[in-house]
């Protein structure tokens, strides 16, 4: 492992000033099971929401208020069970919401994911998707409101037990969650943060006039909402002026909305050093490692590792590494594609034939180059994360392609802990790319041909510039962690209560003096 500079992490305490901290999100940090013997086992949560969560709620001693999702944690949420996680160490609290399956499933099946899953990352075939019938309207109103309304129901029953509270709202499944905290309490700050894309009006048009206006006044009930970057910001704040027809104030980056100013900021996220350098040498990830170098040693590794999501674009990586071997068939038996992918989202149909897209399309690849000792694409949809972590260390190039992505917390894991000086693909469509873009080769993710010229030259790069380019990412990485992310919010929390008290306490004054 390399030395990484230590990097001085803000101090909380003092912005937090003793303040309780409650986080709701659709998924929680871990899955409960039970084991054989009965007893209560768990398993870490997957994707990028948790993964920044996770060092949060740790950071903050947070509740972490949740979705119970599976039968065990159902029984749990319906007992009240509150569980401090880590095991050996609690630091912070999770508490589960037991939601019925008839509405979870419209909530989460058919609103969350495909419908404003789609929208946010602009995947709909407009000409043929999605088409908004009377089960759209019903699973809108009698699943993901009712679901909104259950979680917002537990946060502000926390909100309660504690004084002036910060409630943080995570993502696309809660845009309606605010609405029904403030509905009954004003106690607590209301910040909500969006890990995923914020589209234009046009698109964000796809939704029925109620549900978009309902979403867009969901949203406002916040104090302040964060989005991944200032281009995503602005796009919400076009659509509460085009869609809403809300006073926007530009200069101020807020939205007026009921008499309320609701602020907009963004907060590019970054990822948990201190948990990944860990992770990177335990010996589950060593051994993986030790085998990954075994087994291509004389081959250039070009790594992806993502959940399998149509946004991510995986079919168009493997077309242009098909193009790449095409055009240049002296790179056979010289290269590995290793495609590290996590099951994602399978009740869905949408996801379970994007997946068997994937299959297919690496069988096609593999049948057309493979020789008697080589196969061009190893593909593996299965959880191993300690093997990703693994192939992280060991890329010489890694291709992150996403059609549109809030971030991509991958392409920053990866150059903060390659050891190769990996060469990093990026789209220009990934959150990530406004802060790696210089340091990265750049693509555009529907140029499948520009893709393969950006493998090629990656492999060729002369290792003075690699390094330079390794050096560049692993420092802009370095500079940024989950700690910072969280105290430019807090800061800005700060900001705006003392704003808000200062507003409150003239008001008062003018009121005296007309009485
Ligand atoms: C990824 C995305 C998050 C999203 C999460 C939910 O982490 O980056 O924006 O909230 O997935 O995924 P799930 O599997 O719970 O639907």
């Amino acid at each position: 492992m390399q030395n990484h500079k230590k990097q001085k992490e803000p101090n909380l305490k003092k912005l937090l000033s003793g303040r309780s901290v409650i986080l709701i999100s659709n998924r929680g940090p871990v899955e409960f099971k039970r084991d054989e013997f009965g007893n209560l086992i768990t398993k870490r949560g997957g994707g990028g929401l948790v993964t920044a969560m996770t060092a949060i709620s740790e950071e903050t001693r947070a509740t972490w208020i949740s979705a119970a999702m599976t039968d065990v944690e159902q029984a749990m949420a319906r007992d009240d069970v509150v569980v401090g996680f880590p095991e050996d160490n609690p630091l912070y609290h999770i508490k589960l919401v037991d939601i019925p399956k008839s509405v979870y499933k419209p909530y989460y099946n058919v609103i969350s994911n495909p419908l404003l899953w789609f929208i946010h990352h602009y995947i709909w075939n407009l000409s043929r998707a999605p088409d908004i019938t009377a089960e759209t309207h019903r699973a809108w109103r009698e699943g993901y409101v009712v679901a909104n309304k259950l979680l917002a129901d537990a946060a502000a029953e926390e909100s309660l037990l504690h004084i002036n509270p910060i409630i943080m709202i995570q993502d696309y499944h809660l845009f309606l969650a605010a609405k029904y905290i403030r509905q009954q309490t004003d106690r607590a700050f209301l910040f909500h943060f969006t890990h995923i894309p914020w589209p234009e009006p046009d698109y964000m048009s796809i939704l029925p006039y109620e549900m978009r206006t309902e979403l867009l006044a969901g949203m406002l009930a916040n104090d302040l909402l964060g989005f991944q970057t200032r281009h995503y910001a602005n796009n919400f704040l076009l659509c509460c002026e085009s869609l809403l027809g809300c006073v926007v104030n530009w200069k101020r980056k807020s939205a007026l909305w009921q008499g309320r100013e609701v602020y907009v900021r963004s907060y590019p996220i970054s990822i948990d050093r201190a948990g990944l350098q860990k992770i990177s040498v335990s010996s589950d990830v060593l051994k993986h490692e030790t085998k990954l170098k075994k087994d291509y040693k004389d081959q250039a590794l070009i790594v992806r590792t993502d959940r399998c999501d149509p946004s991510k674009n995986i079919i168009r990586g493997f077309l242009a590494f098909d193009i790449l071997l095409q055009k240049h068939p002296e790179l056979k038996e010289k290269v590995k594609f290793l495609a590290l992918l996590y099951p994602t989202r399978e009740n869905i149909k949408l996801y379970k034939d994007y997946r068997l897209e994937v299959e297919s399309t690496v069988q096609k690849i593999n049948d057309r180059h493979k020789t008697d000792s080589w196969t061009p694409i190893y593909l593996r949809i299965k959880d191993n994360y300690p093997e990703s972590v693994a192939a992280l260390k060991c890329y010489d190039v890694l291709l992150v392609n996403p059609i549109f992505d809030g971030m991509n917390l991958v392409s920053k894991e990866g150059p903060f802990i390659n050891k190769r000086n990996g060469v990093l693909i990026l789209s220009e469509n990934a959150g990530a790319f406004s802060e790696l873009g210089n340091s990265c080769l750049s693509i555009n993710p529907f140029d499948v041909d520009e893709t393969a010229e950006a493998i090629y030259k990656a492999i060729n790069m002369p290792a003075y510039e690699k390094q330079a380019r390794s050096a560049s990412l692993k420092e802009i990485v370095e500079k940024n962690s989950s700690v910072k992310w969280l105290y430019y919010q807090l800061k800005d929390i700060v900001t705006i209560e003392k704003k808000k008290s200062a507003v409150k306490a003239v008001k008062e004054v003018a009121e005296t003096v007309e009485r």
